[in-house]
């Protein structure tokens, strides 16, 4: 039974993949702030013990592999790149968090401890924290290797680039062009059949005026093989595309799509549309990890 910790869980992108693998998993932990994740969390595991803790329990953990996408926000582009200094308070120094987590686990220590964020980490002003995070780990006795993984690469019709930094605990470095690969499906096994409800037709002027644009700003790119980045509210500019649906009208993916498009079975978007709102949903979409992505890293290592 492999046990893994999930810190920054959100709704379980990792979990999900060890599922569909078919490998048995105990969970140590699972920390997440955001009661709304932990509900759909819940309701996508909920044959297994329901989770409400925030806090890791305590420092007798013995996960073989750790997990954190920890939020990316200050990282991003897309923000304000206030950068993840210790001690800076920002959201993105929540990194901090897990290095401090794996130190005070003792003797004991994950094998295996994987990160994701998104790219700017290897930016000019970002890059120091991420080579300050390696080091840390090294001191611990860990081997990071990272690389950037695009979703294309693993089946999914989505355009999302991120950082993937593995450590292995006195290990050789994780060799990522090992990866097993899958050509990119087709977009539309991945959309709605049939017209889609009037809410998702993009109406407001600024999105009317963003169509067709691929900039870095006011972008609305129009859907052809693959959408762009799912971001937490696709149905803002910048955003990951809208589909043409006839007489010069165009529509958001929904929330459905979204889920679908980073590697979520329609079963796992079910349980989760009980208990959340589609704002919600569409918000734990664009903050999940693309589920393939892990399935492809877990299938190399186990
Ligand atoms: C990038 S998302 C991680 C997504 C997750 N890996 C998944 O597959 O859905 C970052 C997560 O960190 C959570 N978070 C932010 N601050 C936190 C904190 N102080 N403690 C625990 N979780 C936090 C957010 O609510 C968000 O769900």
């Amino acid at each position: 039974m492999l046990k893994i910790l999930e810190l920054f869980g959100g709704i379980g992108s990792p979990r999900v993949a060890l599922r569909n693998m078919g490998i048995p998993v105990k969970a140590i932990d699972y920390v997440e702030i955001d009661e709304k994740a932990v509900r759909s969390y819940n309701a996508m595991f909920k044959n297994e013990l329901p989770y409400k803790t925030q806090d890791v329990r305590g420092w007798n953990l013995k996960p073989d592999i750790l997990i954190h996408g920890s939020p990316c926000q200050d990282f991003s582009i897309a923000g304000r790149q206030k950068g993840a200094d210790p001690g800076s308070g920002t959201r993105s120094s929540l990194m901090w968090e897990t290095i401090s987590i794996v130190r005070n686990m003792g003797l004991w220590k994950p094998r295996i401890i994987i990160w994701e964020n998104v790219k700017n980490v290897r930016s000019r002003y970002m890059v120091h924290n991420h080579e300050w995070y390696m080091s840390e780990l090294e001191q611990m006795g860990y081997i990071s290797s990272y690389a950037l993984l695009d979703a294309r690469d693993f089946g999914l019709p989505q355009a999302r680039k991120r950082i993937f930094t593995v450590s292995i605990l006195g290990g050789k470095e994780f060799d990522f062009t090992h990866l097993k690969r899958k050509p990119m499906a087709n977009i539309r096994a991945f959309l709605e059949r049939g017209p889609v409800d009037d809410y998702y037709r993009v109406k407001a002027p600024s999105m009317l005026r963003a169509i067709g644009k691929t900039g870095t700003v006011r972008r609305l790119p129009i859907i052809h093989d693959y959408c762009w980045t799912i971001t937490e509210r696709p149905d803002r500019a910048p955003g990951c595309g809208c589909l043409p649906i006839g007489n010069g009208n165009y529509r958001y993916l929904t929330e459905r799509e979204c889920w679908r498009l980073q590697g979520y079975s329609d079963i796992d978007f079910d349980a989760a549309a009980q208990v959340n709102s589609r704002r919600t949903l569409y918000r734990q979409a664009g903050n999940s990890i693309p589920v393939p992505i892990f399935e492809s890293l877990f299938k190399k290592m186990l």
